[in-house]
């Protein structure tokens, strides 16, 4: 579905309206126009920080240099010597900012390691950092903040430095998104160090667009499990199952696996199989219509990927249904169906191919919901599955990392999909704009963090639930 006041703040009428009557103009995002490509970062100028004694200096620096980005430093940075050498020893040259003060030539993205923080006052050097430059931040800018898990911190004060970066990292979010400017954090556990390149390749260019005010746990990538040496086509050789792939975020997902190279098995109910074979005929996908909440379906799929396929190596749990009323109002039918469809089924899918039909390496994504987090009057039965789902990743994480796999969620916000088409234009249009970016996601926002998910580009994301969500106020 459109959105119409967006497109209309973009019309020469609406400009001049808007900017007349004080009103909101929500950004156009800029979106990944292609695949994931060698060097993402070519002709970027990435402003790179660090709090003394940071830990994360080479790491991040290589992965900038890899990706292409022209790494600048703040002259006067107290922990230039640090950066300096870290520089050194991963081969990235460094520029100063000079040249950058102009607005028009400002660095679009701000990488600030934060995991050297040790006490209250060393937060002063993000501010530095960050303070100065924040009204330089272009449209569609990304500042990226680093950080320790504050479980993983040496001391309680370590501990208080480094969460205090989430409250800023969200509140800065706040006040950038309206440049369509994102501010996220990753918190870094010990030995993810190895597969931070992946996750910055996400976080830093235009396929995490919706992605804003979120922190992302890493962990150390299992055994076997590594980033792959070229970054082209990621997925290529994989085959990727999708439910609910006819239509919607599925068909979005399907054919964002299909974009880096995935063979798709699409799986949707039997009356959709037209709009199915439609969705996958634009990739070659293969379609195997069922009910994922039949007796028989864990065994069909298990039996029909084994048979065409040998195996699995994605699966992304994606369809889902709403049955809204108050918990008052609400039929037992109306219970069953949505925890049938969006939770059990998810559960004895996973059970059976587990057994036999996921291959070793497997990487899974569910698909929860805002919902879940912050909970909506009228979706008792919704929210408890989608919440569900949190939950069982974080349980199943420990056993897919044993196969050299992962298990992660991805929160959607509010999606200009089918299924808000159908909610009454008030809440609609407040869902939309209840976000630091003003305007729902698309379908693509979600495809592009699950493909980011399911590929070697996670490898340190396990059993976690990223929102792409645009910083929906909900739930936050
Ligand atoms: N649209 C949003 O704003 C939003 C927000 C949060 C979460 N989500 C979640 O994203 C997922 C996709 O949502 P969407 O908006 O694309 O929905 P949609 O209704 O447009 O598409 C859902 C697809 O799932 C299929 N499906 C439903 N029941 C099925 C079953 N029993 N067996 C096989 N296929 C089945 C449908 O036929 C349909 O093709 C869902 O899990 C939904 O809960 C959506």
């Amino acid at each position: 579905m459109t959105d119409r006041y967006l497109e209309f703040t973009h019309s020469t009428l609406g400009r001049a309206l808007a900017d007349t009557f004080g009103l909101p103009k929500p950004p156009i995002l800029q979106r990944a126009q292609t695949a994931y490509l060698a060097q993402p970062l070519s002709e970027q100028n990435v402003l790179f920080g660090t709090t003394q004694g940071g830990e994360l200096p080479q790491s991040v620096l290589a992965a900038l240099a890899a990706a292409g980005a022209t790494i600048r430093v703040v002259a006067d940075h107290p922990a230039l010597a640090e950066i300096k050498s870290a520089a050194a020893a991963v081969n990235a040259s460094l520029k100063t900012e000079a040249g950058l003060e102009d607005k028009a030539a400002a660095a679009s993205i701000f990488v600030f390691d934060g995991s050297g923080l040790s006490s209250v006052e060393d937060l002063r050097q993000l501010y530095d950092f960050l303070q100065p430059r924040v009204a330089r931040i272009p449209a569609n800018g990304r500042v990226l903040l680093l950080a320790r898990a504050p479980a993983d911190a040496a001391t309680p004060a370590a501990a208080a430095a480094n969460a205090a970066l989430r409250g800023f990292m969200r509140s800065l979010g706040k006040e950038i998104g309206r440049r369509g400017a994102t501010a996220n954090l990753l918190e870094v556990g010990r030995g993810a160090e190895q597969g931070l390149a992946g996750v910055l390749r996400f976080f830093l260019t235009p396929h995490s667009a919706y992605v804003d005010g979120q922190n992302l746990l890493l962990s150390a990538p299992p055994k076997g499990a590594s980033l792959p040496n070229n970054f082209v086509g990621p997925l290529s050789g994989k085959v990727a199952v999708v439910t609910g792939a006819a239509r919607g975020i599925g068909a979005a997902i399907a054919a964002t696996l299909a974009r880096e190279g995935a063979r798709i098995v699409g799986i949707d109910r039997p009356q959709e199989e037209a709009a199915l074979g439609a969705t996958l005929a634009a990739f070659d996908g293969y379609g195997l219509p069922l009910d994922i909440t039949a007796a028989d379906a864990p065994q069909r799929i298990g039996e029909e990927l084994e048979k065409q396929f040998g195996g699995a190596d994605i699966f992304i749990h994606n369809a889902g249904i709403t049955r809204d009323k108050t918990l008052k109002n609400m039929s037992p039918q109306a219970w069953d169906q949505v925890l049938g469809v969006n939770l059990g089924a998810i559960l004895r899918i996973n059970d059976a191919l587990l057994k036999k039909g996921f291959n070793d390496g497997a990487r899974l994504v569910c698909i929860s919901s805002i919902g879940g987090i912050g909970g909506n009057a009228g979706q008792t039965n919704y929210g408890a599955t989608k919440a569900g789902i949190i939950g069982y990743v974080e349980a199943m994480a420990p056993l897919l990392a044993k196969r050299g796999g992962a298990i992660n969620a991805v929160a959607p916000g509010f999606i200009e999909t089918h299924m808000t088409a159908e909610m009454p234009v008030g809440p609609r249009e407040v869902g939309r704009r209840l976000s630091s970016l003003s305007q729902g996601g698309l379908p693509i926002d979600i495809a592009e963090a699950v493909t980011f998910l399911a590929s070697p580009l996670a490898v340190a994301v396990n059993g976690r639930t990223l929102r792409v969500c645009g910083q929906n106020f909900m739930g936050a």
